[in-house]
Protein backbone atom coordinates (compact mmCIF):
# COMPACT_ATOMS: atom_id res chain seq x y z
CA UNK A 1 0.00 0.00 0.00
CA UNK A 2 0.84 3.61 -1.05
CA UNK A 3 0.49 6.82 0.37
CA UNK A 4 1.06 10.10 -1.57
CA UNK A 5 0.62 13.14 0.94
CA UNK A 6 0.88 16.73 0.58
CA UNK A 7 1.00 18.95 3.43
CA UNK A 8 0.70 22.51 3.69
CA UNK A 9 2.02 22.70 0.09
CA UNK A 10 1.87 26.24 -1.69
CA UNK A 11 3.20 26.99 -5.11
CA UNK A 12 4.19 30.21 -6.71
CA UNK A 13 6.06 29.96 -10.06
CA UNK A 14 9.71 31.56 -10.22
CA UNK A 15 8.52 34.35 -12.43
CA UNK A 16 4.61 34.37 -11.33
CA UNK A 17 3.01 36.92 -9.15
CA UNK A 18 0.60 34.75 -7.36
CA UNK A 19 0.60 31.81 -5.41
CA UNK A 20 -1.13 29.03 -7.51
CA UNK A 21 -2.03 27.31 -4.51
CA UNK A 22 -2.08 27.70 -1.11
CA UNK A 23 -1.75 25.37 1.93
CA UNK A 24 -2.96 22.19 0.01
CA UNK A 25 -3.03 19.55 2.47
CA UNK A 26 -4.14 16.25 0.91
CA UNK A 27 -3.41 12.20 0.99
CA UNK A 28 -4.09 9.43 -1.55
CA UNK A 29 -4.67 6.11 -1.32
CA UNK A 30 -3.63 3.59 -3.48
CA UNK A 31 -6.26 0.86 -5.26
CA UNK A 32 -7.83 4.36 -5.93
CA UNK A 33 -8.90 6.37 -9.12
CA UNK A 34 -8.79 9.73 -7.84
CA UNK A 35 -10.17 12.54 -10.07
CA UNK A 36 -9.15 16.59 -9.36
CA UNK A 37 -11.33 18.54 -11.49
CA UNK A 38 -11.22 22.65 -11.86
CA UNK A 39 -11.48 24.89 -14.38
CA UNK A 40 -8.97 26.00 -16.95
CA UNK A 41 -6.01 27.63 -15.23
CA UNK A 42 -7.22 26.60 -11.91
CA UNK A 43 -4.08 25.08 -11.81
CA UNK A 44 -4.54 21.24 -12.47
CA UNK A 45 -1.79 20.86 -14.10
CA UNK A 46 0.96 23.09 -12.35
CA UNK A 47 -0.52 20.64 -9.55
CA UNK A 48 0.08 17.27 -11.47
CA UNK A 49 3.62 18.55 -12.00
CA UNK A 50 4.28 18.51 -8.14
CA UNK A 51 2.62 15.40 -7.95
CA UNK A 52 4.85 14.24 -10.84
CA UNK A 53 8.28 15.47 -9.05
CA UNK A 54 9.25 17.58 -11.63
CA UNK A 55 8.82 20.80 -9.72
CA UNK A 56 8.90 20.76 -5.60
CA UNK A 57 6.69 22.92 -3.67
CA UNK A 58 7.34 26.85 -2.97
CA UNK A 59 6.15 26.11 0.91
CA UNK A 60 5.20 22.69 2.30
CA UNK A 61 5.82 18.89 1.38
CA UNK A 62 4.88 16.21 -0.57
CA UNK A 63 5.54 12.99 0.80
CA UNK A 64 5.81 9.46 -0.31
CA UNK A 65 5.01 6.84 2.13
CA UNK A 66 5.38 9.60 5.16
CA UNK A 67 8.80 10.70 3.92
CA UNK A 68 9.38 13.66 2.13
CA UNK A 69 10.22 13.65 -1.61
CA UNK A 70 13.64 14.93 -2.08
CA UNK A 71 15.42 13.12 -4.77
CA UNK A 72 13.23 14.36 -7.43
CA UNK A 73 15.24 11.81 -9.96
CA UNK A 74 14.62 8.86 -8.06
CA UNK A 75 10.87 9.86 -7.38
CA UNK A 76 10.20 9.85 -10.92
CA UNK A 77 12.33 6.47 -11.96
CA UNK A 78 10.69 4.73 -8.69
CA UNK A 79 7.55 6.04 -7.25
CA UNK A 80 5.74 8.28 -9.71
CA UNK A 81 4.65 7.63 -13.69
CA UNK A 82 2.82 10.53 -15.11
CA UNK A 83 0.90 11.11 -19.08
CA UNK A 84 1.45 14.69 -19.87
CA UNK A 85 -1.65 16.89 -21.93
CA UNK A 86 1.08 16.97 -24.52
CA UNK A 87 2.12 12.93 -24.25
CA UNK A 88 6.13 13.90 -24.83
CA UNK A 89 6.77 11.15 -26.56
CA UNK A 90 9.98 10.59 -28.28
CA UNK A 91 9.47 11.21 -32.26
CA UNK A 92 12.88 9.49 -33.25
CA UNK A 93 12.10 6.33 -31.84
CA UNK A 94 8.89 3.70 -32.83
CA UNK A 95 6.58 3.11 -30.39
CA UNK A 96 7.87 -0.28 -29.29
CA UNK A 97 10.89 1.50 -28.32
CA UNK A 98 9.26 4.26 -26.60
CA UNK A 99 7.41 1.74 -24.81
CA UNK A 100 10.56 -0.53 -24.30
CA UNK A 101 12.30 2.55 -22.94
CA UNK A 102 11.31 3.14 -19.28
CA UNK A 103 11.78 -0.88 -18.73
CA UNK A 104 15.30 -0.91 -20.04
CA UNK A 105 16.60 2.06 -17.85
CA UNK A 106 15.34 0.10 -14.61
CA UNK A 107 17.76 -2.80 -15.95
CA UNK A 108 15.42 -5.34 -17.78
CA UNK A 109 17.36 -7.02 -20.61
CA UNK A 110 16.22 -6.70 -24.47
CA UNK A 111 13.77 -9.45 -25.30
CA UNK A 112 11.82 -9.56 -21.84
CA UNK A 113 11.25 -6.27 -22.56
CA UNK A 114 9.74 -5.83 -26.19
CA UNK A 115 7.69 -8.98 -25.13
CA UNK A 116 6.51 -6.98 -22.16
CA UNK A 117 5.89 -3.71 -24.35
CA UNK A 118 3.48 -5.18 -26.78
CA UNK A 119 1.25 -6.84 -23.80
CA UNK A 120 1.03 -3.24 -22.68
CA UNK A 121 0.03 -2.16 -25.92
CA UNK A 122 -1.98 -5.04 -26.42
CA UNK A 123 -3.44 -3.44 -22.84
CA UNK A 124 -4.16 -0.31 -23.89
CA UNK A 125 -5.76 -1.80 -27.44
CA UNK A 126 -3.56 -0.71 -29.82
CA UNK A 127 -2.31 -3.12 -32.76
CA UNK A 128 1.28 -5.08 -32.54
CA UNK A 129 1.23 -3.79 -36.23
CA UNK A 130 1.70 0.23 -35.10
CA UNK A 131 4.69 -1.39 -32.96
CA UNK A 132 7.05 -0.06 -36.05
CA UNK A 133 5.56 3.13 -36.58
CA UNK A 134 6.86 6.73 -35.49
CA UNK A 135 4.40 9.10 -32.97
CA UNK A 136 4.25 10.95 -36.26
CA UNK A 137 2.66 8.49 -38.27
CA UNK A 138 -0.38 7.57 -35.18
CA UNK A 139 -3.58 9.14 -34.85
CA UNK A 140 -3.98 11.51 -31.40
CA UNK A 141 -5.30 8.75 -29.71
CA UNK A 142 -2.94 6.39 -30.63
CA UNK A 143 -0.32 8.67 -29.39
CA UNK A 144 -2.09 8.85 -25.70
CA UNK A 145 -2.47 5.47 -25.89
CA UNK A 146 1.38 4.87 -26.63
CA UNK A 147 2.18 7.52 -23.69
CA UNK A 148 -0.08 5.59 -21.60
CA UNK A 149 1.76 2.11 -22.24
CA UNK A 150 5.24 3.70 -21.32
CA UNK A 151 4.08 5.39 -18.29
CA UNK A 152 2.38 2.10 -17.48
CA UNK A 153 5.56 0.12 -18.44
CA UNK A 154 7.29 1.98 -15.63
CA UNK A 155 5.45 -0.01 -12.91
CA UNK A 156 5.45 2.55 -10.49
CA UNK A 157 3.22 2.55 -7.87
CA UNK A 158 1.61 6.01 -8.45
CA UNK A 159 0.34 6.82 -12.27
CA UNK A 160 -0.63 10.30 -12.94
CA UNK A 161 -2.62 11.66 -16.10
CA UNK A 162 -3.16 15.57 -17.14
CA UNK A 163 -6.83 15.75 -19.14
CA UNK A 164 -6.15 12.16 -20.36
CA UNK A 165 -9.34 12.02 -22.05
CA UNK A 166 -9.28 15.72 -23.79
CA UNK A 167 -10.04 15.88 -27.73
CA UNK A 168 -10.15 12.32 -27.86
CA UNK A 169 -13.21 10.03 -29.45
CA UNK A 170 -15.91 8.62 -27.05
CA UNK A 171 -14.41 5.03 -27.90
CA UNK A 172 -10.72 6.02 -26.93
CA UNK A 173 -12.08 8.49 -24.11
CA UNK A 174 -13.70 5.48 -22.82
CA UNK A 175 -10.30 3.14 -23.21
CA UNK A 176 -8.57 5.48 -21.22
CA UNK A 177 -11.21 5.57 -18.54
CA UNK A 178 -11.19 1.46 -18.32
CA UNK A 179 -7.37 1.38 -18.20
CA UNK A 180 -7.43 4.56 -14.93
CA UNK A 181 -10.06 1.91 -13.74
CA UNK A 182 -8.19 -1.32 -13.78
CA UNK A 183 -4.59 0.69 -12.97
CA UNK A 184 -6.47 1.51 -9.75
CA UNK A 185 -8.53 -1.45 -8.83
CA UNK A 186 -6.67 -4.45 -10.18
CA UNK A 187 -3.37 -3.78 -9.99
CA UNK A 188 -3.88 -1.36 -6.95
CA UNK A 189 -2.01 1.84 -8.02
CA UNK A 190 -2.20 5.08 -6.54
CA UNK A 191 -3.83 6.79 -9.85
CA UNK A 192 -4.68 10.77 -10.34
CA UNK A 193 -6.58 12.32 -13.14
CA UNK A 194 -6.47 15.83 -13.29
CA UNK A 195 -9.53 16.66 -15.55
CA UNK A 196 -11.55 19.15 -16.94
CA UNK A 197 -14.15 16.83 -18.83
CA UNK A 198 -17.30 15.53 -16.91
CA UNK A 199 -17.69 11.90 -17.52
CA UNK A 200 -14.53 10.79 -16.32
CA UNK A 201 -15.19 11.55 -12.47
CA UNK A 202 -18.33 9.82 -12.68
CA UNK A 203 -15.86 6.89 -12.43
CA UNK A 204 -13.79 7.99 -9.89
CA UNK A 205 -13.68 6.34 -6.35
CA UNK A 206 -12.39 9.88 -4.74
CA UNK A 207 -13.55 13.23 -6.21
CA UNK A 208 -11.91 16.61 -5.72
CA UNK A 209 -11.98 20.26 -6.97
CA UNK A 210 -9.40 22.30 -7.06
CA UNK A 211 -10.88 25.99 -7.03
CA UNK A 212 -9.34 29.69 -5.60
CA UNK A 213 -5.86 27.45 -4.81
CA UNK A 214 -8.05 25.39 -2.70
CA UNK A 215 -8.48 21.32 -2.91
CA UNK A 216 -11.75 20.56 -1.96
CA UNK A 217 -13.78 17.33 -1.50
CA UNK A 218 -17.08 16.95 -3.55
N1 LIG B 1 5.66 28.44 -16.26
C1 LIG B 1 4.76 29.28 -15.75
N2 LIG B 1 5.13 30.47 -15.23
C2 LIG B 1 4.23 31.31 -14.67
N3 LIG B 1 2.91 31.04 -14.58
C3 LIG B 1 2.47 29.87 -15.09
C4 LIG B 1 3.37 28.94 -15.69
N4 LIG B 1 2.65 27.86 -16.09
C5 LIG B 1 1.36 28.12 -15.75
N5 LIG B 1 1.26 29.32 -15.15
C6 LIG B 1 0.02 29.94 -14.61
O1 LIG B 1 -0.48 29.09 -13.57
C7 LIG B 1 -1.90 29.10 -13.55
C8 LIG B 1 -2.43 27.68 -13.53
O2 LIG B 1 -2.10 27.05 -14.78
P1 LIG B 1 -2.35 25.50 -15.03
O3 LIG B 1 -1.77 24.73 -13.91
O4 LIG B 1 -1.86 25.20 -16.40
O5 LIG B 1 -3.96 25.41 -14.97
P2 LIG B 1 -4.95 24.30 -15.54
O6 LIG B 1 -4.18 23.09 -15.88
O7 LIG B 1 -5.95 24.08 -14.44
O8 LIG B 1 -5.62 24.90 -16.73
C9 LIG B 1 -2.33 29.92 -14.76
O9 LIG B 1 -2.69 31.20 -14.30
C10 LIG B 1 -1.10 29.98 -15.62
O10 LIG B 1 -1.06 31.14 -16.37
MG1 LIG C 1 -3.97 21.99 -17.61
Amino acid sequence: MSKLELKGVSFKYPRGKRMIFQNVTESFASGKLTTIEGESGAGKSTLLTLLSGLALPTRGELLMDGEPVRDLTSYRRNAAAAVAQANYLFEGRTVLENVTYPMLLKGLDGESAKKKALEYLEEVKLDGELASHFPSECSGGEQKRVAFARAMALDNPVFLADEPTANLDRGTSRVIADILVSLARERGKLVIAVTHDARLPELADVRLFLRGGVLEHE
